[in-house]
Order: C-alpha cells, then structure tokens, then sequence
C-alpha cells in the first residue's frame, strides 16, 4: 500500500462523507462540501453543459463533482497554485486529467491565463457552465465574472461560490458578495439565483429563461 492509499483510509474513515460519497474522485481535503457535490450534480444533469470552466481547482471537489455528472466535451480549470493543499491538490489533478480526457487543468493565475486568445482557442462554441471559486478578492473575483461572462454561451451559467455564505458550514467572505452584487448591477442581462444551505452559498447566474426555470426548480428543491 503507498502512502496515498494509507491517507485516503485515513481521511475516508475519519470522514463519513467521503466514504458515503463513495467516489475515488472526492478528495478527503478541500474547501466544497457534500451538500454543495449534490447540488452541483443536480444542476449539471438538468443544464447538461458540454463546454466548462472553472476557476480555483483545489483540490478537485467542484471539478469532479461537475465531470462526474455531466457529458463535456471540454473542461478547464485554473489554479494558481496546485500545492495549495499539498500533496491532494496534485493528486487529484493528475486522477481527473487521466481519467476524464475532456479535462485540463493549467496551473496559472486567472488573471494572466483568461486572455482573448485562450477563449477563442479554447472555447469557440461559448462556455455553458462557469464556476468562479479562484481568487476570492473583490478586484479578483469580479475580473473572472467580466471576462468568462463575455464568453458564456446563450444558455450558460455561472455559479461563483461563496456567495452570502456565512457558518457553520461555510465562512463571510464579503468580498466576493460585493462582486456579484457589482456585477449583476451593471448585467442587468444576468439573472441571479442564491442557493443557500448551512451558510455556504452559491449566485447562479443566467440570462436564458429555460435555465433560470430549472435553476429555480433544482435550488427550490435542494434548500
Ligand atoms: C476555495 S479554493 C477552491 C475550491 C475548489 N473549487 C474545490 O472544489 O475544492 C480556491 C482556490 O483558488 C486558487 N486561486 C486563488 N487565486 C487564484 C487566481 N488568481 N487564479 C487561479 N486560481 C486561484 C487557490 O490556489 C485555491 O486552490
């Protein structure tokens, strides 16, 4: 037995969750919690996204919960630094690139990576499905909402974590709250849903009327 399977027992039997999620792709660590896995899942089978992206990969929490329940054909998320939770964050990383091909992670901050370019390389057919959870700065957070929302699809979402979030499962992080708050005030085009459970929170955004009925519907359902 390596040492990865003697930290992965360990984490699993001292997290319950993780063995009742029973999936080799929840890492032990990390900042997105079951409630949050299942409401991502939900979400993802209804809004069927083929194009993601994502910002603040972690440890791979929100990633796999996203590859495990959708059909992409394309997946990337960016980190700025992969030891952030060190040795998972690498781990996890290299697990999803091997065994989801449509996934890649770049290992950069969001600020130098989302150029023009990468968007048009990248994402030529638009991004269905945005998850903002990288630099959780007012300036940081609100750069990743402007530029992936220039290029989310018609019927595309953004789900930025840590939106009003508050205890005991999650922690205030005002910063991002005023971001989405500044950004939807100025997109009045954008839609916003808040999904709420135990204080950690999500904005979805949406300007396409069929996915704000099922965002509406799913968040309805998972409060
Ligand atoms: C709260 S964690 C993300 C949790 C992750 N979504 C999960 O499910 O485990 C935030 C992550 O954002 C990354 N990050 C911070 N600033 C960033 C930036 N400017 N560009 C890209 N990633 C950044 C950090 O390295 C960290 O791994």
């Amino acid at each position: 037995m390596n040492n990865y399977s003697r930290h992965f027992i360990f984490f699993a039997l001292l997290m319950p969750g993780h063995l009742l999620l029973g999936s080799k792709y929840w890492c032990p660590k990390g900042h997105f919690n079951l409630n949050q896995h299942n409401f991502f899942q939900k979400l993802a089978r209804d809004v069927k996204p083929k194009y993601a992206l994502e910002t603040g990969f972690c440890t791979g929490r929100s990633a796999s919960s996203l590859l495990e329940a959708a059909q992409l054909k394309t997946f990337i998320s960016i980190d700025i630094n992969l030891d952030y939770i060190k040795p998972e964050g690498r781990i996890f990383a290299q697990l999803l690139q091997k065994d989801f091909p449509e996934f890649k992670l770049i290992e950069g901050d969001s600020k130098v990576v989302l150029t023009n370019d990468f968007f048009a390389e990248n994402f030529p057919h638009g991004i269905d499905w945005v998850t903002v959870d990288g630099d959780h700065s007012y300036a940081g957070c609100l750069h990743d909402l402007e530029v992936s929302s220039a290029y989310v699809s018609e019927h595309g979402i953004i789900i930025i974590d840590d939106y009003r979030s508050s205890g005991p499962d999650g922690v205030s992080i005002p910063h991002v709250t005023s971001a989405v708050d500044y950004f939807c005030k100025h997109h009045k085009e954008f839609k916003i849903t808040v999904w709420n459970h135990r204080g950690k929170g999500f904005a979805i955004l949406t300007r396409c009327e069929t996915q704000d009925t099922i965002i509406n519907r799913v968040t309805s359902s998972s409060d």
